[in-house]
């Protein structure tokens, strides 16, 4: 699908490492290249007219993201350094300030560092407790096993919609709609799953979205952070500078500008927000439905292909996404790694940062393949193939 489209595929690797970061359309590129080559200029600070041609695209970036995952309104959209960035803002600048101690979030053994830590900071200096929902035989989060750890104490529920090494979908609609009744706030880490199905803020109902525009064929230190006008508005800033004040002169005497604004203090990363606005305009000309379509095809064809490989443990046989992690009995997921990469097969090989999910699925590390659009059928064969034989891969491996 689209291949032509990315100058990497030139490079004649297999490129099945998208969970990390995806290869990038020649027009987000090119996109990128005319900011510094035709038009270099801050942004919302110049009355001239290349200028006023930065703020026209930083701003319509804005909006295209917005239509992207139908946010209400523009100033709901705030462009951070990606999801890491996002999390951290929403719990330090939201949340610290709106928990007691013993207050409780909810979070899972499958997510990812990012939607751990900075909840692992608040318990430290608020005293807040996190509790872990039970996931069931698949590795994933039900609705029923979260009401079994909700008590009258939660006041949060923070879960990925889709995770990095399971790569399960939550029931995200359903989780906000119950929560929601029991006062319950949700944010969602949307790394794994805005890049790959589509998106509609309204439709869930969530409290709090983040995402990464490396991971959707955008350039890397760019992100989104989504959240409802309201909360996003009580937010502390976590930085303070130009650009987000409307004026002060005395210490006490500052007047901060609004939404979205307010969040994005000093400089911002044009470049990064305005590759990012193509790269949604490049996922929308494709189509979301399509490219969810290609990487359920895919990742079926792989799945199949690896279960008859009987030295082949697949830890997520079941889930939803393009994401497949594996073992090859008795043989280190890192060497498996360098050993396909003899073949010029790039996959991800460790724990993925999600470092407390070896106790719910009982291995430590594994062999993830994450696929995206451009990736082919004759890739996933190829794959297979080369995983067939294992006196083959302990052969090579070293
Ligand atoms: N979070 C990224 C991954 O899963 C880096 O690989």
């Amino acid at each position: 699908m689209n291949r032509e489209d990315f100058p990497m595929i030139n490079s004649h690797y297999i490129y099945l490492d998208n969970g990390a970061t995806t290869w990038k359309p020649k027009y987000v590129i090119d996109k990128i290249n005319d900011y510094y080559t035709k038009f270099t200029a801050n942004a919302h600070r110049g009355d001239y007219d290349i200028s006023l041609k930065v703020d026209n695209e930083y701003e319509s970036s804005r909006d295209t993201i917005k239509e992207f995952i139908n946010a209400k309104t523009r100033q709901e959209i705030i462009f951070t350094s990606g999801t890491t960035d996002s999390i951290n803002i929403i719990a330090d600048g939201f949340f610290k300030q709106n928990l007691e101690p013993g207050d409780e979030v909810i979070i899972t053994e499958s997510e990812h560092a990012s939607n751990v830590l900075p909840w692992f900071r608040l318990a430290k200096t608020n005293g807040i407790v996190i509790k872990f929902c039970p996931l069931d035989d698949n590795h994933y989060v039900t609705l029923n096993n979260l009401k079994k750890v909700i008590s009258s104490k939660t006041k949060v529920i923070s879960l990925a919609m889709i995770t990095n090494v399971i790569g399960d979908l939550r029931p995200i609609k359903e989780i906000c709609e119950y929560a929601h009744q029991n006062n319950i706030f949700v944010v969602v880490d949307g790394a794994q799953s805005v890049p790959h199905i589509k998106t509609d803020v309204q439709d869930l109902d969530c409290d709090f979205l983040a995402f990464s525009g490396h991971k959707m064929c955008g350039p890397t230190g760019i992100g989104v952070l989504y959240g409802k006008y309201e909360l996003l508005d009580a937010i502390e800033p976590k930085n303070l500078g130009g650009g987000m004040n409307e004026s002060f002169d005395t210490v006490d005497d500052v007047y901060l500008k609004p939404l979205p604004t307010r969040l994005e203090a000093g400089t911002p990363n044009i470049e990064g927000a305005i590759g990012l606005g193509a790269a949604v305009e490049y996922l929308n000309k494709i189509g979301m439905e399509k490219i969810t379509a290609h990487e359920q095809e895919l990742r079926k064809i792989l799945i199949n292909k690896l279960k008859n490989i009987s030295h082949i443990n697949i830890v997520n046989e079941e889930s939803d996404s393009g994401v497949i992690a594996f073992n090859v009995d008795g043989i280190f997921a890192q060497d498996v790694a360098v050993y396909l990469n003899k073949y010029n097969i790039c996959v991800r090989a460790g724990n993925h940062c999600a470092k407390i999910l070896k106790n719910e699925v009982g291995v430590k590390n594994t062999v993830r393949v994450s696929i995206y659009l451009y990736n082919t059928l004759e890739e996933i064969n190829k794959l297979a193939d080369l995983l067939k034989d294992k006196n083959k891969i302990l052969n090579e491996m070293l």
